[in-house]
């Protein structure tokens, strides 16, 4: 119903104008070995296998997200340290991976001296953040895989981001990490961040079905988290953990392991969050009016819609005649799914 309703709109105004606008995720814990980068790693492929134009900007001078893609580091390589200091474009920095619509920005040692450069220079938190405004219109999302610690890199990263995804592992001083964690995001939006920090959800990662503590963690914190918890649970699984020395994410190297369906699972989740898109219309496409027809005007609702069907409901009764000063706001239809693989 939807989708004709769309269809409609599209003969009356002609194909619409898109442009992409990612959704930027920090994964951050500042915990050590909880998963961030195996999840950044391969959230990012299965959303790439849904047809999403994916970037990774690996942001840890450890360098492990770029090593599991394949790309060890090398020190006279570009890598992200060049794109924060502006030594280097964002795309003499991309690098391609085995998906077409999947990048990665590589990471390399110098970015552990980032930490002293960035200190007495203007606008030092906002470095990551002007890096991939130039770039937030090429990609459905940038995945910034941060380092598990507190400094100008992590507030570099949470800065740039919209939204953050939380790593959990399922042990016992989880809880304990989880209350620092939220006092950092709380400053970030306090203080520095413009639009606000959102927190897309904690995700549980190497749970243990057969482990009680496992059930219980994540009972604690469902019932004491105040943001999102994903439904989803990452299994502890071989797979995951054996793939980054192949240099591929899971899906290339066990796509039918528990770890694999797990992040596949996740990547659908993350997926059901998106608002619909929105574009304005050119001004010149608006079909002029026409005055032997009625004058219906179904006011535009300030606030974001619900859904796409509740935006296509209240937009197929905006009568095309009524020339309005702001063009009108049109959602977009599912994308095609567009993956393919080099091979
Ligand atoms: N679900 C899982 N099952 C088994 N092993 C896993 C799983 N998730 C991650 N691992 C392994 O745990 C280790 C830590 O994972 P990872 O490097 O992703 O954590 P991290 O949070 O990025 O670490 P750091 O804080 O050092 O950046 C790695 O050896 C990884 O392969
Ligand atoms: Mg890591």
């Amino acid at each position: 119903m939807a989708k004709s309703r769309i269809s409609r709109l599209y003969s009356l105004y002609g194909m619409p104008y898109t442009k992409r606008m990612a959704r930027v995720i920090a994964v951050y814990n500042q915990k050590g070995g909880v998963a961030k980068t195996t999840t950044c790693v391969n959230l990012s492929a299965y959303l790439a296998l849904e047809g999403k134009k994916v970037l990774l900007i690996d942001f840890d001078p450890q360098a492990n997200a770029s090593s599991g893609l394949g790309h060890p580091t090398k020190l006279n390589e570009g890598s992200i340290y060049h794109g924060l200091f502006g030594l280097a474009e964002p795309d003499a920095l991309t690098k391609p991976t085995i998906f077409y619509n999947y990048h990665l920005i590589p990471s390399s040692q110098h970015l552990a001296g980032a930490l002293i450069e960035l200190v007495n220079i203007p606008e030092r938190e906002y470095k990551l953040k002007q890096f991939i405004d130039k770039i937030r219109d090429k990609y459905d999302y940038i995945f910034i895989d941060m380092p598990p610690s507190l400094s100008l890199l992590t507030i570099n990263g949470l800065v740039a981001a919209d939204e953050i995804v939380i790593p959990v592992q399922s042990h016992y001083f989880s809880m304990e990490g989880l209350s620092q964690l939220l006092e950092i995001i709380e400053l970030v939006h306090k203080n520095i961040s413009a639009q606000g920090l959102k927190v897309s959800g904690a995700v549980m990662t190497m749970f243990d079905e057969n482990e009680p503590l496992s059930h219980k963690i994540a009972g604690d914190i469902a019932a004491s988290f105040p943001h999102n918890v994903f439904k989803t649970r990452i299994p502890r699984s071989a797979a995951l953990s054996e793939a980054p020395s192949y240099g591929r994410p899971v899906i290339l190297h066990d796509p039918n392991s528990t770890g694999a369906r797990a992040y596949e699972q996740l990547a659908k989740e993350l997926i059901a969050q998106e608002t619909p898109k929105q574009f304005q219309m050119p001004s010149q496409m608006i079909p002029a009016a026409d005055p032997r027809q009625e004058q219906v005007v179904t006011p535009l609702p300030n606030e974001s819609f619900d859904s796409a069907q509740d935006m296509a409901d209240i937009l197929i009764d905006i009568k095309p005649q009524v020339q309005s000063e702001q063009p009108p706001v049109v959602v977009a239809e599912e994308p095609v799914r567009d993956t393919a693989f080099y091979f």
